[in-house]
């Protein structure tokens, strides 16, 4: 089941969509977060570059083209859904995003980082 959540943010130009690669991450950096792009099956998956386990930062190289594997304590996720595979129950916090003329907009969170780790990161913790 896919969560949306809702939050207030800025939309920011983060990069041309011809600069990402079919199967490999990116990561950008806007507003003070981390922004994780993950190109497959001709969708573009845009999460907070964040691990919902102990914060870990996620790295384009935890990406293997199948899943997304955090490089600190090797949880798994379902790079479409951001759903842990393993263990379950947890999630990456999807961030809204757009392309508009060729370009990817992002809105990224207004509120600094610690405001929104404690407002919407522990609550991906148990889903
Ligand atoms: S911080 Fe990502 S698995 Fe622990």
């Amino acid at each position: 089941m896919t969560v949306t959540v809702t939050y207030k943010g800025q939309w920011v130009a983060v990069c041309n969509i011809d600069d990402l690669i079919e199967g490999e991450a990116s990561v950008f950096k806007a507003g003070g977060y981390e922004i994780y792009v993950v190109p497959i099956d001709g969708e573009i998956h845009v999460y907070y570059g964040r691990c919902p386990h102990a914060f870990g930062e996620l790295a384009p190289s935890d990406f293997d083209g199948s899943k997304i594997v955090c490089n600190v304590h090797q949880w798994e996720f379902d790079p479409k859904t951001g759903a842990s595979i393993n263990p379950k129950g947890a999630k990456l916090f999807r961030l809204e995003s757009e392309v508009r003329d060729g370009v990817l907009y992002v809105k990224v969170p207004q509120i600094p980082v610690v405001e929104f780790k404690e407002k919407y990161f522990k609550m991906y913790e148990s889903l």
